[in-house]
């Protein structure tokens, strides 16, 4: 569509627009203008326009939001999955393949591996991505990794706490993700993350490293209980993160303070697939009042998935959502996840990210699990594929 003309969107069957009163719209029209949505409705109702589109009773949906991807890095880890599903059991080492991998390449191999997933993901009907370091783990890897990372997203994270490099003493290791290594990789990143588990970043480790970043500007977020319970939940309330990841192992204390926090709960069940792990109770959270969001972890190791509708199908199949709650924390969940109001929502003054399904309903996403159903992507009122 041409700049400052306006667009009317019209036929849309059905429209998901994942508001806060969860409203779904029938016989829907849209107006973009300026990029940007200028009114939706029902089409009885629908203003005048510039340009039209019919879009034949198909069904739109906000683009995805992937609040959560690991896409800097270089090699291949099938041999470990291969192994897991032989049996191994998964434990977060295989991070460290990936990090000499990620070492040796050059910038361009891992701009063009970036650009790959960035493009895949956009394809499958994602607008928004979040992208994180955390394959270099020295200052000069880690600074590359985010400066490759943003030149695909303003959505970057400081991961340089993944996990302790071989040989290194986690203490010290610690200060230099806390002191040089912060110093350099702050200007390029919005949010600073760390994974705090047994075998990475223990509770007080991990508090220094998110109050180190929040005291250097960055939003704080960070990878908590996923293999086992412990306190990066709970850290993560108390910090007033934006968002605590995986939440897979969790006590009632856990569940409590999420629910009575403004802190999202950011499920990846990708990983539970990949890893062949029990799946994260979307049901509790949700009964108890947390917010979800869902995302797909895209990493070479634990969850190599960009397609946030498997991620759909699996939370509705194996977390007990219902496709309306999981579409929403693929949506609205992920946006407030990175504390984002403009994206992930179909309301007037958002920006127009949306995806029309080859699909009479948003329910396809998961009734028809591993098919392609993405017919055209907007970004920002504009078609991308
Ligand atoms: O979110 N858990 C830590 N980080 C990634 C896994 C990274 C890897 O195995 O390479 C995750 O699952
Ligand atoms: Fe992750």
């Amino acid at each position: 569509m041409s700049p400052h003309k306006s667009l009317l969107i019209d036929g849309i069957g059905e429209l998901f627009s994942a508001d806060d009163d969860g409203t779904i719209y029938y016989d829907a029209a849209i107006v973009v203008e300026d990029g940007k949505i200028a009114w939706v409705g029902h089409r009885l109702n629908r203003p005048a326009a510039d340009e039209y589109l019919d879009l034949d009773n198909c069904a739109v949906i906000p683009g995805f939001v992937d609040s959560h991807a690991h896409l800097v890095f270089a090699g291949d880890r099938s041999g470990e999955f291969d192994a897991r599903m032989n049996g191994e059991p998964y434990d977060g080492g295989g991070i460290r393949t990936t990090v000499t991998a990620t070492r040796l390449a050059k910038d361009d191999r891992l701009r063009e591996n970036c650009a790959r997933l960035s493009a895949e993901m956009l394809r499958q009907g994602t607008t928004t991505v979040e992208i994180k370091s955390g394959y270099g783990l020295s200052v000069e890897d880690e600074l590359r990794s985010l400066r490759i990372a943003g030149e695909f997203t303003d959505e970057t994270t400081f991961l340089g706490a993944h996990t302790v490099p071989a040989g290194a003493d986690a203490d010290e290791y610690t200060a230099l993700v806390t002191g040089p290594m912060l110093d350099a990789c702050a200007p390029h990143a919005k949010w600073i993350d760390v994974f705090c588990e047994r075998g990475a970043f223990d509770g007080d480790q991990a508090r220094a490293v998110l109050t180190a970043g929040a005291a250097a500007g960055l939003g704080t977020r960070i990878h908590a209980n996923q293999l086992t319970e412990g306190p990066g939940v709970r850290l993560a309330v108390e910090l007033g993160a934006a968002s605590a990841d995986h939440c897979t192992h969790l006590s009632d204390a856990d569940v409590d303070a999420l629910a009575n926090s403004d802190t999202v709960a950011t499920l990846l069940p990708g990983a539970e697939f990949s890893t062949r792990s029990p799946y994260p109770d979307a049901r509790r959270l949700l009964d108890a009042g947390a917010r979800v969001a869902l995302a797909t972890d895209c990493n070479p190791g634990s969850s190599y998935t960009s397609s946030m509708a498997f991620c759909i199908a699996l939370a509705v199949r194996e977390m007990r959502m219902s496709p309306a709650e999981a579409l929403d924390a693929a949506t609205s969940g992920g946006a407030d996840a990175l504390r984002r109001t403009d994206i992930g929502r179909i309301v007037p003054g958002a920006r127009a990210d949306l995806v029309v399904l080859d699909a009479p309903s948003y329910v396809h996403l998961a009734y028809r699990p591993g098919t392609p159903l993405v017919h055209a992507v907007y970004r920002g009122g504009r078609a991308v594929n």
